[in-house]
């Protein structure tokens, strides 16, 4: 049966009609606020290349981290700017260290907040790399053993997940390991199992001051050109005892997201990163583009593909928008 039976503008008709036979909703739940953290006091520091972040002082993040839970935001992820860097990324692991601070401060002043903390050494290193470099090689195994001495003093600062992003392989099973050794065996991690070496975290690496100071990220992020190799990352952290698996960038990669939403059943996360939400912000600072219809379009179609969670940038935003729309 077809046309002229077959109407589907019917159902679009009304406002109403549209919302009830909707197929995806978004809501504030499903976000996870990322948030930069840096040493000092009152300090709240503007990213030039993300408009409307910032790089906090513990003080301040945790009054930000107030009002994103106060959106219906349930969850931050922090990412930590330290006052040192060296070769192995030592202050990484400090357990007064920037993120060791604030995740102490945050689950101490707002303990029903979920927080999550990223594992990587790169912002802490004074190359860049994700890794220990030896003769300008990033040696695997040997960074295996910081990521376990950081994942430790985040487990023991009071996190209450950790996300691991450094793509090491072996990485999930060691971290895992140590927190079982620790008596942590029921603290998750959320493995960026799929995270390509993507040029759109060139604001990240502004805000986090972490640009690689040779060479690239290619010999341990993703190829973009692949997909089946995705579904092998994916199950080898799965087997290591990854509890989430998350997609990297998510826009560029929705057919990633989707072919793992299938092949998974462990929960999906996807990280809207910094180049996505800037490129939204540039294009609407422009006036090229309508800023909040493009975000809320962005963030559909990764829920569409199969996120259960979003890693975003705009979640204050998009909650605001979302909460401000429920009470019409
Ligand atoms: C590594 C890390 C990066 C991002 C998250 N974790 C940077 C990188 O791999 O260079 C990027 C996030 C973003 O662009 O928003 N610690």
């Amino acid at each position: 049966m077809g046309f002229p039976r077959q109407r589907l503008r019917r159902l679009r008709q009304h406002q109403i009609l549209r919302e009830m036979v909707q197929e995806t909703n978004l809501t504030p739940s499903d976000f996870v606020y990322p948030l930069f953290v840096t040493f000092g006091k009152e300090r709240q520091e503007p990213i030039a290349s993300m408009p409307g972040q910032y790089r906090w002082s513990v003080d301040l993040l945790v009054k930000e981290a107030a009002e994103a839970k106060a959106l219906g935001i349930p969850s931050v992820i922090l990412f930590g700017i330290p006052e040192q860097k060296d070769e192995r990324g030592t202050s990484a692991y400090d357990k007064d260290g920037v993120v060791q601070q604030a995740v102490r401060a945050l689950k101490t002043q707002l303990p029903d907040l979920l927080v999550m903390t990223d594992v990587c050494i790169d912002e802490y290193t004074s190359h860049g790399h994700c890794g220990i470099v030896r003769d300008g090689r990033i040696v695997n195994d040997e960074t295996l053993d910081c990521l376990r001495l950081m994942a430790r003093s985040h487990a023991e600062a009071g996190v209450d997940l950790v996300a691991p992003s450094d793509m090491m392989d072996g990485r999930i099973g060691s971290i895992r390991d140590e927190l079982d050794q620790l008596g942590f065996q029921d603290l998750p991690i959320m493995a960026y199992s799929a995270k390509y070496a993507s040029s759109l975290y060139a604001p990240f690496r502004d805000a986090a001051l972490s640009s690689p100071s040779f060479g690239d990220r290619r010999s341990y992020q993703m190829d973009p050109a692949n997909a089946r190799e995705a579904i092998r990352e994916v199950q080898l952290d799965i087997d290591e005892g990854a509890d989430i698996v998350m997609v990297k960038p998510a826009s560029f990669y929705l057919d990633i997201v989707r072919v793992l939403g299938e092949a998974v059943t462990v929960p999906l996360a996807a990280y809207q990163v910094s180049g996505e939400y800037s490129m939204i912000k540039a294009g609407a600072q422009l006036g090229w583009i309508d800023e909040q219809n493009v975000m809320m379009e962005s963030l559909l179609s990764i829920k569409r593909a199969g996120a259960d969670m979003i890693l975003t940038y705009f979640a204050k935003d998009a909650a605001r928008l979302l909460n401000q729309h429920r009470l019409l």
